[in-house]
């Protein structure tokens, strides 16, 4: 598993290197959530099925669920053959729902060299999707879109010396992909995870991550002792406490890790939670000297809203 593990990794750093990538710019269509009329009319898991798929969606396998909360769960399923995306980006995934496919935004939680595709999910109670994506099984078929896009990737981010990812609830997820990619460290010499959520039962998939990363012989060896995980919880008691912002105002964030306050000429930063956490989080970075960037334009940072609402 190791040695596959590895030769993905360097064929994706050569697949880099060759400056290739199938990314398509950020456009509406990607955060629209109700898909146009595509014409799929059939049950999962028959030929009809099958021949139903329209161009451009793959019909790919699920291959292992975890449920963590009653809000939150992970899943896996196959990646299709030629599926190229970055660390970071996201794509539309979808199920067949009373004949019809219903697709929604999930940003890419495995990096770029994996076998397999990974996501990490809400449930909402009633949601359109996620009422029905929370009771799939191994074996089960989830559709996706063919093109990944998205801004949290390194590409967006000019050179720097230390990484934050500011991330709230499922908005984790991008970086779950980010921080298990060789080149997140071949770019930065330190990269802080923060991951803030209401309940300590939701850092959970956060903890378990960087748990894989250290059992992994392979991955450990890039990521070393670059990688610090910073969990925070809001609405319970916990080792460390309170919004990412009020800790990054109060300056406890830096006291609490050891290391100087936000500075543009070293740090870069990737910002991933609802549209209010986005909008704060930027202003405070924005405050310190960095500005945002985007694939077209590189900058300082970079911003991504986990779900619309
Ligand atoms: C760029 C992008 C990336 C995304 N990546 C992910 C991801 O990796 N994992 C994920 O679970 N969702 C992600 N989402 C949200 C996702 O697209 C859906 O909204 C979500 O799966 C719920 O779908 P639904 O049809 O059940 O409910 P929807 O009708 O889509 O949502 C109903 C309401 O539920 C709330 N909600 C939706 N998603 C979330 C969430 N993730 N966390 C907290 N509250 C939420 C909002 O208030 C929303 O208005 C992403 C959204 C965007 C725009
Ligand atoms: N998480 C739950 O247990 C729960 C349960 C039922 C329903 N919901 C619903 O699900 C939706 C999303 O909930 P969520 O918990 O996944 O996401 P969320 O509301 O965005 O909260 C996630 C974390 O982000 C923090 N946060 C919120 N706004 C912020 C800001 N402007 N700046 C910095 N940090 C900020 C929250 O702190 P605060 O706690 O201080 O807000 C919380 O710790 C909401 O509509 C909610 O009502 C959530």
């Amino acid at each position: 598993m190791h040695i596959s593990l590895l030769s993905h990794a360097m064929e994706w750093i050569a697949f880099n290197l060759a400056g290739f990538c199938n990314i398509c710019l950020a456009c509406d269509d990607h955060l629209a959530n109700d898909e146009p009329d595509i014409e799929m009319n059939a049950p999962a898991k028959t030929e009809e099925f099958a021949s139903a798929i329209p161009a451009g969606v793959y019909a790919e396998t699920v291959l292992s669920v975890t449920h963590y909360t009653d809000r939150l769960f992970r899943f896996t399923m196959t990646r299709p053959d030629g599926f190229r995306f970055r660390s970071g980006e996201f794509a539309m995934i979808g199920l067949m729902v009373d004949g019809k496919p219903i697709f929604r935004a999930y940003s890419i939680a495995s990096p770029a060299w994996a076998e397999e595709l990974e996501f990490f999910s809400i449930k909402v109670p009633d949601g359109p999707l996620t009422s029905h994506l929370q009771l799939i099984k191994p074996g089960d078929q989830v559709l996706m879109r063919k093109k990944p896009t998205g801004t949290l990737v390194l590409d967006a981010l000019t050179p720097g010396k230390r990484l934050y990812m500011f991330s709230t609830g499922t908005g984790i997820a991008p970086f779950a992909s980010l921080i298990r990619d060789p080149e997140t460290y071949e770019k930065f010499d330190e990269v802080i995870l923060t991951h803030t959520t209401r309940e300590i039962s939701e850092l959970k998939y956060g903890f378990d991550l960087v748990e894989e990363i250290r059992n992994d012989e392979l991955l450990q060896e890039v990521v070393g002792d670059k990688l610090r995980h910073y969990a925070t919880v809001t609405r319970e008691d916990f080792e460390y406490r309170g919004r990412i912002t009020d800790l990054i105002s109060s300056g406890k964030l830096f006291t609490d890790l050891g290391i100087p306050p936000i500075d543009p000429a070293l740090d870069r930063g990737m910002i991933c939670g609802s549209s209010a956490m986005l909008k704060d989080t930027k202003e405070l970075l924005e405050k310190a000297g960095l500005e945002e960037g985007a694939n077209s334009k590189p900058a300082e940072f970079v911003i991504e809203r986990a779900f619309v609402g």
